[in-house]
């Protein structure tokens, strides 16, 4: 692909280009496992990566590939890999860092299970973690220590939206000459573009908004050409988590309209976030798009929409807030985020649930907090939805 396209050439070419051998315009979806080579020399040099070409699926697929190629375009990495969910690429692009004696320093507002990978999973390998408040980058600064090896962050982060600067800690880590990693999910990289701040790592659910549409779970590492290939090689062939070829296929053909859906579904969060902050049975919203979200400012300088997810603290606490989750009529009773349905749920009684309540209090995870993902239904149909079940 030319250097210099626009976002949105990048989201419907990068990557692709028609099959020479049969003119098919669509990335053909590979469903093979196994590749075969001419003979023993030629398979030979494919396993010793002297020559490019591709023998198992574990190891390499055409239609992963052009998902890889596409992803680190719209990024502006080096390089990417895809893998079979996001906390595969979490988990593996941590391990492309980290080993036995390691220490990183993470926020403490993260997607449930890459909290846990850091909390549990990493001291199981002899690799410890310490937690800060992320939306204070001094924080991560007071926490490194000689054998600090990453600083770990998400933002927004899942489920308070709280905003962490990108920039800010890109610097931190760039004068520690520790790496930086992020998890993009929320934002996607048509909002947000972290390797240009400094970032060295970006990782991503693929199954949120890439993908977009909720069917197909997928994960994204992207970042230096160097790392990429050693995290391919080290750890993602040997650990297994790869991506199947059809579903590298479904989020390359979701990312087409990457660029049309996001700022849509934006703009439809924006006005329900405003929406809720007006509602007198509505305690708190958290929505960076609101000029007294307390990341607002930073939210401005580093991201292109204020993302389309919300939560919000429902007056009366817990039981209000199971009440406006059972209450819609459009929006689903589902987990997840990005698709093109609007999803709701009530943190403290299901995503939550197993967090002990000082826990998930310390973290802003409220009582009556609900987790909205505006999807692309009409917005006006979306408020009086949750007009209706606020009024229950
Ligand atoms: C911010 C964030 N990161 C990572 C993940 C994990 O992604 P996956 O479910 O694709 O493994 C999720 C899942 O909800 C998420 O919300």
């Amino acid at each position: 692909m030319q250097n210099g396209l626009r976002f949105a050439t990048l989201a419907v070419h990068a990557g692709e280009a028609p099959c020479p051998a049969t003119g098919a315009l669509d990335t053909p979806i590979y469903q093979s496992t196994t590749f075969v080579s001419a003979n023993a020399d030629e398979m030979a040099a494919v396993y010793g990566e002297q020559k490019f070409g591709y023998m198992y699926t574990r190891y390499g697929n055409p239609t992963i590939r052009a998902l890889e190629e596409k992803l680190a375009a719209l990024e502006g990495g080096e390089a990417a890999v895809a893998t079979a969910s996001g906390m595969a690429a979490i988990s593996s692009a941590i391990l492309g860092f980290v080993k036995a004696g390691d220490h990183v320093v993470a926020s403490r507002s993260l997607y449930g299970a890459a909290y846990h990978f850091l909390a549990d999973k990493l001291p199981r390998m002899g690799a410890s973690t310490t937690f800060v408040d992320s939306t204070h980058p001094d924080e991560f600064e007071s926490a490194i220590r000689p054998n600090t090896r990453l600083l770990y962050f998400e933002t927004p982060s899942n489920p308070v939206l709280g905003i962490t600067d990108i920039a800010a800690v890109a610097a931190l880590g760039r004068a520690g000459g520790i790496p930086t990693m992020i998890d993009n999910t929320f934002a996607s990289p048509v909002l947000q573009q972290p390797l240009a701040l400094g970032v060295t790592v970006s990782v991503h659910s693929a199954t949120k908004y890439l993908c977009g549409h909720g069917d197909a779970m997928g994960g994204a590492i992207i970042g230096p050409r160097d790392y990429i290939r050693a995290v391919s090689r080290d750890v993602l062939r040997d650990f297994g988590g790869v991506i199947s070829p059809f579903n590298a296929w479904l989020i390359l053909r979701g990312i087409h309209t990457l660029h049309v859906r996001m700022p849509a579904q934006c703009a439809s969060a924006q006005k329900i976030a405003e929406f809720l902050g007006h509602h007198p049975r509505v305690e708190r919203v958290n929505y960076p798009g609101l000029p007294k979200h307390p990341g607002h400012e930073i939210a401005c300088r580093q991201m292109r929409h204020f993302g389309a997810m919300i939560s919000f603290e429902v007056k009366g606490g817990y039981e209000a807030g199971k009440r406006v989750m059972d209450g819609v009529k459009i929006f689903a009773r589902a987990a997840s985020l990005g698709d093109t349905r609007s999803l709701i749920v009530h943190s403290a009684s299901t995503s939550h649930q197993a967090v002990p309540r000082e826990e998930r209090l310390k973290v802003g995870i409220t009582d009556g907090l609900v987790r909205l993902s505006i999807g692309l239904e009409a917005v006006e149909d979306l408020i009086q939805d949750l007009d209706q079940a606020l009024a229950l």
